[in-house]
């Protein structure tokens, strides 16, 4: 298994104001499986992704990733965990504003060892016109793709994105699934992507339904829908 997180808890405060965020979070991933996240707002689905990112830490449990247990990682090997196999996608793209498109994709090479090359990269996203540009004048669409290039560059095997399309009208909404699709397809990228979309579960071989910050059920999907024919 690639991924296997085994009985992951989380809790805020103690005593009376004790709020358990994960409780007993157990659930493996094969290498290169799209896996969505789905629940209500507040059922932990941005808490376990950035706990598999290693950018919060859990009293209980272990994240496994290609054996290795990254919760009992110190700040420094963690970090360099991250740089090498994790990419990041967030809901509201975190693109460094003074940086053009090409530079802000360009920021994930620096840390990264293999990279893509950036202008063919640049031109898979369909963002080759606008590589000189600055966030500020991209749409929503753009500004995600771009944000996507600088996760993608250093060829993560694992991308984990926390409502990628939550920001986003319909017709752009799919067209990013889309993208998001193809790199799992070509570069075997394993992917864990929350909503609260359930049309979007549709396009991933897995789905893990989460409710108070347990698994309320993971199911396997056979017959992938391709982003472009989700409909909501
Ligand atoms: N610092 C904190 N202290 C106490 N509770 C917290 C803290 N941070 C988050 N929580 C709680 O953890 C729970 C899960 O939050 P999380 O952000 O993981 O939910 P989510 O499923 O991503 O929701 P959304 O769909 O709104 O993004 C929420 O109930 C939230 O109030
Ligand atoms: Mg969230």
């Amino acid at each position: 298994m690639f991924l296997q997180v085994d009985s992951l808890s989380k809790i805020y405060g103690s005593n009376d104001n004790k709020s358990i965020v994960l409780n007993k979070i157990s659930f493996s991933l094969e290498k290169g499986s799209l896996c969505t996240l789905l629940g209500p707002s507040g059922s932990g689905k941005s808490t376990l992704l950035n706990a598999i990112g290693g950018l919060e830490s859990c009293q209980e449990g272990s994240i496994l990733i290609d054996n290795t247990d990254i919760t009992k990682l110190k700040a420094n090997p963690l970090g360099e965990y991250r740089r090498n196999h994790l990419g990041f996608v967030f809901q509201f793209y975190n693109l460094i504003p003074d940086l053009t498109v090409a530079e802000n994709i360009q920021v994930g090479s620096f840390i990264g060892k293999d990279c893509l090359d950036l202008d063919t990269l640049i031109k898979n996203l369909d963002l080759w016109e606008h590589r000189n540009k600055f966030p500020k004048q991209l749409s929503g669409g753009q500004q995600q793709r771009c944000a996507i290039g600088r996760a993608l560059i250093k060829k993560p095997d694992l991308l984990l994105c926390d409502e990628p399309t939550g920001a986003l009208d319909y017709k752009t909404s799919k067209d990013i699934l889309a993208l998001i699709q193809k790199i799992n397809k070509e570069y075997k990228t394993t992917v864990i992507m929350a909503t609260h979309n359930e049309a979007i579960t549709h396009m991933a071989d897995r789905t893990i339904r989460l409710r108070d910050g347990m698994i309320l059920a993971d199911t396997k999907n056979d017959r992938l829908v391709s982003a472009k024919d989700l409909e909501w």
